[in-house]
């Protein structure tokens, strides 16, 4: 019988068993609000101080450089807008972002360039990167935040960080990370990357959805914030409202294994990654990918399909779940702004899939994928471009 494939685990990634057990005491009998000063406030702060400092640990930071979040989007909100509103009095008024940011970092910007704020994007190369050379040409006195991500949620490519980050202190700005992709499918650190503002959601790698947090350095430089929230005080006053215990515990049980897993992970995911890309070239030779091949995420494949368009394919192949533009905007008809970025016409662009593997697909996964995608490609007849 015919079995649904899901690739796209860049989207959103199922929970582990494990962390659902671990979270599940949480919910029922250890429901505490963790600011009550009685025993069960006291047991869910436990829980929830203890899962900050393993976090902390596992990523490179201090307990306190962890601010928990509903998610990366409010993160990178409370980075961008909250240091933007600590320094509007400062003639610091120029933002440097990189086009191939994920929305949630595009968005909070155009927002700011409505409010006097100069928002200046920089290019990448064809292959994905922003060239260093390219951000110390854009730099400027008055520069006060570079937004680079880490890791693209599109084609997997990873921006030349340290180099960047080095040119952005240098200039006196801030950097911020959006590290969202790569968080669990990559070993980093924040400290090691001397980034000042990163973030992660727990669901992209096999937590709950509805947590994520920001990382706000401390020390050398210390990056003051703004919060856009007030309320309680929660967070050293950054973000207000209660902290959800069962999802702060299942970010840190998601984090342990997905950490711990990598070196066996890692191997598996990109020989069946390459044996996707080996099997679309046999069957549609005019296919290529996207994003320099090295350094790229292991589990992500961006492949175009001249003369096909991405939706075409993917409603000839209903069972296999996969990408055409970032699962954030595929809801607008636009063609990826990444891959126009990257130079691709906006033909080319619409006729790109997005491949992501996880830690649970398997090699009769690629195979019936593969299959799907073969029959998909039979009933349609390449146009001309
Ligand atoms: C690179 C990147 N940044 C930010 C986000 C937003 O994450 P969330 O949906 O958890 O807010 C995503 C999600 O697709 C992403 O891929």
């Amino acid at each position: 019988m015919s079995q649904p494939v899901y690739l796209d685990y860049n989207a959103t990634t199922p929970l582990l068993p494990e962390v659902w057990e671990a979270m599940r005491p949480y919910f029922l009998e250890r429901f505490g609000n963790p600011a009550s000063p009685h025993l069960y406030g006291k047991e869910a702060e436990t829980a929830v101080e203890e899962s900050r400092a393993a976090i902390a640990e596992l990523l490179g930071a201090s307990p306190q450089e962890i601010i928990f979040t509903s998610g990366a989007t409010e993160a990178l909100n409370l980075a961008i807008q909250g240091l933007a509103r600590t320094y509007a009095h400062q003639a610091r008024k120029h933002l440097l972002i990189a086009a191939t940011e994920h929305k949630a970092v595009l968005d909070p910007a155009a927002y700011l360039a409505t409010q006097g704020w100069e928002v200046e994007y920089l290019p990448v190369t064809a292959q994905g990167i922003v060239e260093p050379a390219a951000l110390a040409r854009a730099l400027r006195p008055t520069t006060l935040l570079v937004a680079i991500m880490l890791a693209n949620n599109e084609t997997g490519v990873i921006q030349p960080i340290p180099e960047l980050v080095e040119l952005a202190h240098s200039a006196g700005a801030f950097f911020l990370c959006d590290t969202t992709q790569a968080i669990g499918k990559i070993p980093l650190s924040f400290s090691e990357l001397k980034v000042d503002l990163a973030v992660l959601s727990a669901h992209k790698c096999y937590g709950p959805k509805g947590i994520g947090a920001l990382y706000v350095r401390r020390r050398q430089p210390r990056v003051a914030l703004s919060p856009l929230l007030w309320g309680g005080g929660h967070e050293r006053g950054l973000r207000s409202g209660t902290l959800p215990t069962p999802l702060i515990v299942g970010l840190r049980k998601a984090l342990e294994i997905t950490l711990a897993r990598l070196p066996e992970t890692t191997p598996r995911i990109l020989a069946l990654r390459d044996k996707l890309w080996e099997g679309i070239q046999r069957m549609y030779p005019l296919a290529y990918q996207n994003g320099a091949q090295a350094p790229r995420l292991p589990n992500t494949l961006s492949v175009t399909f001249p003369g096909i368009k991405a939706r075409d394919l993917m409603a000839r192949a209903p069972l296999l779940a996969v990408a055409t533009g970032s699962a954030c905007t595929s809801a607008r008809p636009e063609p990826s702004h990444v891959l126009r970025a990257m130079g691709l016409s906006e033909a080319d662009a619409s006729s790109t899939l997005r491949f992501s593997l996880g830690m649970p697909t398997t090699e009769a996964e690629i195979d019936q994928a593969l299959a799907y995608l073969a029959k998909a490609l039979q009933s349609l007849q390449p146009q001309k471009a």
